[in-house]
């Protein structure tokens, strides 16, 4: 497996990434298994966060660690916090969110303990909070670091501007945002351009798109939206044969292109996805050809220029 560097921590991590979100106890065995295989195929980045499953998701991955025998050191592990519980009840919702000091260091030390290790590789907080100045934030995660608590800390969900207001207080070594084929906002906004400003990796959350890129439909309520992504699939299908590879494969190999250290967090519990992921690593994919990708993600030609490149009808 290629490895990528994260951010500026000297840390070697997988160019793709194991998400852990669907980790949880209906899927306990399988998902377990998929641990397993990914370590074994020379994925050793997963990411996880405290509300995936109320807490399952760390404790799964801390079983399946311990259970395969996975060496601490030989893995990246990474959390998140910020996203408050808001009780047990079925049918919750977290509907606030907290990046205090106090809320901070309890939550990282929970996380710990779920996942059975003495310490994070990266911390991020997952969303931001307006009520917290970012230096409090920062010191936080600065006191975890002298503590030995986490290695290095990152963001998700945060906007430029956020990223700028945070990083005045603390080195931060990733961000992470959702970013897929079908959801290219980070390439429209300047998130991916700050990422290389900072040189902060930039980690893909839902980068099959939940599923769509891999030809499942997102049952989404619109129908032009339904239309949309269908039609972009069956394009993208269509290079896929090309290359002899899945439509899956070509979506996070288009994403692993970009300079920088872009990392899909490839979300699973299926050991068989999760090594098709993986095989994704190795397929480079020619210049007119990703940039055809990002064409019929965006459903209508580059801002500056017409459609550059005809791929399907000249081939
Ligand atoms: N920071 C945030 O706010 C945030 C938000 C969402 C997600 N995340 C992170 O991003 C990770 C991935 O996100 P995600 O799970 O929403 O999206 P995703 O990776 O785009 O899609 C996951 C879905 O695709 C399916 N899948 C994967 N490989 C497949 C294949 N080869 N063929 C058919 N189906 C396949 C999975 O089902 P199977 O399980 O059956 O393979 C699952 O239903 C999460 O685990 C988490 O780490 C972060």
């Amino acid at each position: 497996m290629r490895t990528v560097q994260l951010g500026t921590t000297g840390i070697q991590v997988s160019a793709l990434a194991f998400g852990c979100m669907s980790l949880t106890t209906a899927r306990r065995d399988a998902g377990i298994a998929a641990v397993q295989r990914a370590f074994a195929l020379g994925i050793n980045f997963f990411d996880t966060a405290d509300v995936y499953g109320r807490g399952e998701s760390e404790e799964i991955l801390g079983e399946a660690l311990a259970a395969g025998g996975i060496p601490r050191d030989q893995v990246v592990l990474a959390s998140k916090c910020g996203i408050v519980f808001q009780g047990m009840e079925p049918n919750y919702a977290y509907k606030a969110y907290d990046l205090s000091p106090r809320y901070i260091k309890t939550s990282c030390e929970a996380s710990l303990r779920r996942l059975g290790a003495d310490y994070l590789d990266l911390y991020q907080p997952h969303r931001i909070d307006y009520l917290t100045h970012p230096e409090e934030t920062a010191r936080a995660l600065e006191d975890l670091q002298a503590e030995g608590k986490i290695r290095h800390a990152g963001v998700s969900n945060h906007s430029v501007d956020e990223i700028r207001a945070l990083s005045a207080y603390i080195r931060l070594e990733s961000l992470q945002t959702q970013f897929s084929l079908l959801h290219l906002e980070p390439l429209e906004t300047g998130l991916a351009a700050i990422c290389l400003e900072k040189r902060m990796s930039l980690l893909c959350w839902s980068p099959l798109h939940k599923a769509v890129l891999a030809g499942q439909s997102s049952g989404a309520h619109d129908d032009w939206q339904q239309q949309r992504e269908v039609g972009a699939v069956s394009q993208l299908q269509a290079m896929a044969q090309t290359y002899g590879v899945s439509a899956s494969q070509l979506a996070l190999a288009w994403l692993m292109q970009l300079p920088g250290g872009v990392i899909p967090l490839v979300g699973t519990a299926n050991p068989d996805h999760i090594a098709e992921a993986a095989a994704a690593a190795e397929i480079t994919l020619a210049r007119d050809d990703w940039y055809e990708l990002m064409v019929i993600g965006r459903g209508r030609p580059m801002p500056w220029s017409q459609r550059p490149y005809l791929y399907i009808q000249v081939r």
